[in-house]
């Protein structure tokens, strides 16, 4: 039997349901803050993530699933959204004007990583951008909807990690400051050897022990920020408490991708082991140059759907939609009950029935497979009578309610179960 790739995974009922529920919850979130959603290609052209993300990032060098069209281009399936949104914005001239454009998109992700508990090579993320303003007002917004957003789906115990990476000039002092850190050191994995003349920031990628513990007393950026980049930080961390937010700098997090500058953030939510970052941002301020367009600031962060789903309560909180199965016996009682059927899914309640003539025992138990609420019931002496029975399963009480006024009556029914 052929079976789904190492590291992907069928996301079936009833956890598809969850997800829907979050997803709902995120796009009434950003509605509240002004984003509108983006629908981007899962396959660019590799050079954009090349470009973007960094050539010396583990994603590049190792996670990528790249491959050549049939005319030769090297394209690759996205292992995230932002350096997509950006292209977009700028291929449509969506930068254009005053103001900070707001953008959210949500979609399936491609990492070629070892797959492990919380990790997968294809994973969903929620993706919010907002681009146009430098102004540390917008960091702080960002993340109290990110924070409002993880509120609202009811993740418990959580924690918001933050650090400022500086621009670029700041980077190309503490970079030059790291280089000296890490001359003198003989023993750094052969990744680290590398990364050090490349690109030094990617050493605190690194998941060997030995390099991690020799980075203990490496410089911090913090020492290297010049003023304008540690007042914006000084003034995120403000409006942050202000909000009663409670966050730990955390000067060594320098998140796993190139294109960040000044405000870097992470969540990290409890229960989840070593995959424990449930959302991980920051600013993009070079970015759009990178990439050939004009200066155009930018901030956001993506969220882990397949991560946070595993800390998330079983139950979102949504309201689930009123269901109704009609249970007929005898032709005549069929039929009227498949036009009640399309009826009452004309009024938004969803309905089901049996198709197979199979015995009422064996319909209730259908009925209740599918988490009914309601089971009109509808035989010959109910179609004689005109009056059906109605059965709510929570409860086991049953009435009599009018055929002719049923549809009416069961917009009044509530959906519990
Ligand atoms: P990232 O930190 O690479 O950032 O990914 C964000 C989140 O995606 C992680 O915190 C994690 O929850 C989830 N994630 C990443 N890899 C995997 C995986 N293999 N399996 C399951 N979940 C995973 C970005 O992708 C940036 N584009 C975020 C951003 C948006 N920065 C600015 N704007």
């Amino acid at each position: 039997m052929i079976k789904a790739i190492r590291g992907m995974r069928d996301i079936l009922p009833p956890e598809a349901d969850r997800w829907q529920q979050m997803e709902a919850i995120a796009r009434q979130v950003f509605e509240l803050y002004g984003y509108r959603e983006v629908r981007l290609p899962l396959l660019e052209r590799t050079e954009l993530f090349a470009r973007s993300i960094g050539a010396e990032t583990d994603i590049v060098t190792k996670e990528m699933y790249t491959f050549y069209d049939r005319h030769d281009e090297s394209l690759t399936l996205r292992p995230e959204a932002t350096a997509s949104v950006l292209r977009a914005v700028l291929e449509h001239g969506l930068e254009k004007g005053a103001g900070v454009k707001k953008y959210y998109t949500l979609g399936p992700m491609f990492r070629y990583e070892r797959p492990q508990k919380g990790r997968y090579r294809q994973f969903y993320q929620i993706n919010c951008e907002a681009l146009g303003v430098d102004a540390p007002e917008l960091d702080a917004e960002v993340i109290l909807l990110l924070l409002d957003l993880l509120g609202r789906l009811q993740l418990g115990e959580m924690r918001l990690l933050v650090n400022s990476l500086g621009c670029r000039q700041c980077q190309a002092s503490f970079k030059a400051a790291l280089q000296d850190f890490l001359e003198g050191k003989s023993r750094l994995c052969d990744d680290c050897r590398r990364r050090r003349i490349a690109n030094p920031l990617r050493v605190f990628d690194c998941k060997s022990p030995h390099c991690q513990a020799m980075l203990q007393d490496a410089p911090v950026l913090q020492d290297h920020l010049d003023p304008e980049c540690a007042a914006h930080f000084a003034r995120v961390l403000e409006l942050l408490a202000g909000f009663g937010v409670a966050y730990e700098v955390r000067p060594r997090l320098v998140r796993g991708l190139d294109y960040y500058t000044r405000t870097a953030f992470e969540v990290v939510a409890a229960g989840l082991g070593a995959q424990d970052a449930v959302a991980g941002g920051g600013r993009y301020n070079g970015l759009s140059q990178e990439l050939g367009g004009p200066e155009l600031p930018a901030i956001g962060f993506a969220i882990g759907q397949d991560r946070l789903l595993e800390v998330l309560p079983q139950d979102l909180g949504q309201r689930t939609a009123l269901k109704v199965f009609l249970a007929a016996l005898g032709d005549a009682a069929r039929e009227k009950a498949f036009s009640l059927m399309q009826e009452l899914r004309k009024q938004g309640v969803a309905a089901e029935m049996d198709f197979e003539g199979r015995s009422l025992k064996a319909q209730m138990s259908m009925a209740d497979r599918l988490g009914t609420n309601y089971v009109v019931i509808l035989g010959d002496r109910e179609m004689e009578t005109g009056q059906a029975q109605v059965r709510r399963l929570a409860t086991g009480e049953q009435e009599q309610a009018p055929l002719d006024n049923l549809v009416y009556l069961a917009s009044g029914w509530v959906a519990e179960k």
